[in-house]
């Protein structure tokens, strides 16, 4: 669609796009399960992995004339709770939180966009077209950084960590739990493909079977499938005082012949922890940052899977077998 030129309410920045990432939330926003146009209007722009190019970083003394920036994808509410009052967006416990291509702002899938500078994240010119990577690592970022405050209710010196669904979010996960020191195993039902090998490059294991075949139980397991037999296998398999964290969003579905109760008890008699981590704040944006500047390039360029051009967004947003990121990517970087 011809949109109108980013308006100045929309922040001082303004920014050419290069790349918006697609994800899962994009389909299902397109399917209609998920997502909020603005306030009184029938369309919302799509697009929350951004990384465009600074034309006029306006009166922001920060910013100058081709930087490249990521936009922060959450705003606080304006009540405002007090999470958001002291910036944790992320943790907003009134849910009138807005977001960025996905509940009623709109999103940088536009060839041009505006940012508030305190919302624009500056990355490593180095980076090049992998900052578009830096919006999903924001959320392994934040996945991991609770994990690490959950353990500390008693002494635990987890060793092991599992990653369910080879993603980019697990990927991610996977990359940056080795960075840790962690010894890490992914699971993903693709028996071939890059995935197999893009997880033995980085030296963790991977799996194509059940949870339930692995014959340690994790300390962690960052589960990023949303599938509910993989979650029930999840919680049964999660070694003593273990962390399961449910990063992925799943919707319907059944779960083969398990008893809720039995399952519970599993994790009643071994103090494990099950819970839900979504989106990130500013902190999780610097160590996510912090982490993509470290990680090996040309692994992380292998997540980027598939570039399509605009008008070709409809492909952009179906998954094919191998897909792992697949990006639009609006100019040259
Ligand atoms: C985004 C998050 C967002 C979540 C829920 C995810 O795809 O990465 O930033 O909070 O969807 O809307």
């Amino acid at each position: 669609m011809d949109i109108p030129e980013p308006d100045l309410h929309e922040g001082s920045i303004l920014v050419e796009a290069i790349a918006v990432g697609v994800c899962g939330t994009d389909v299902e926003i397109v399917e209609g399960k998920y997502g909020w146009a603005p306030h009184g209007q029938t369309h919302l722009v799509l697009g929350h992995e951004s990384l465009g190019r600074v034309i006029d970083p306006g009166l922001s003394a920060g910013f100058k004339k081709g930087d490249l920036v990521v936009g922060i994808v959450r705003r606080p509410d304006p009540v405002p709770c007090s999470n958001c009052a002291v910036g944790e967006w992320d943790m907003c416990s009134n849910g009138q939180y807005t977001e960025r291509g996905i509940k009623e702002i709109n999103g940088y899938m536009s060839e041009r966009w505006r940012i508030e500078p305190e919302y624009a994240i500056k990355i490593d010119p180095a980076l090049g077209i992998l900052g578009v990577l830096l919006e999903p690592a924001t959320v392994v970022a934040k996945a991991l950084e609770q994990v690490k405050f959950i353990g500390r209710r008693s002494y635990w010196e987890p060793r092991t960590l599992v990653v369910t669904g080879a993603g980019p979010i697990g990927l991610l996960a996977a990359l940056f739990a080795k960075m840790y020191g962690m010894d890490v195993h992914v699971l993903d039902r693709m028996e071939s493909g890059p995935k197999p090998d893009l997880v033995s490059e980085l030296g963790a294991t991977y799996h194509s079977g059940s949870i339930m075949d692995l014959d340690f139980e994790p300390d962690t397991i960052i589960e990023c499938t949303g599938v509910g037999q993989v979650i029930s296998e999840s919680i049964q398999k999660l070694g003593a005082n273990g962390i399961l964290c449910l990063a992925g969003i799943g919707h319907g579905g059944t779960v083969r012949s398990v008893s809720l109760a039995n399952v519970a008890a599993s994790a009643v008699l071994r103090n494990n922890v099950i819970f839900g981590s979504v989106n990130a704040n500013k902190r999780h944006w610097y160590k996510a940052s912090q982490f993509l500047a470290k990680a090996d390039r040309k692994w992380l360029s292998k997540l980027i899977t598939r570039v399509e051009r605009p008008e070709n967004f409809m492909s952009a947003l179906e998954r094919k077998p191998d897909d792992i990121k697949v990006v639009i990517q609006f100019s040259g970087i």
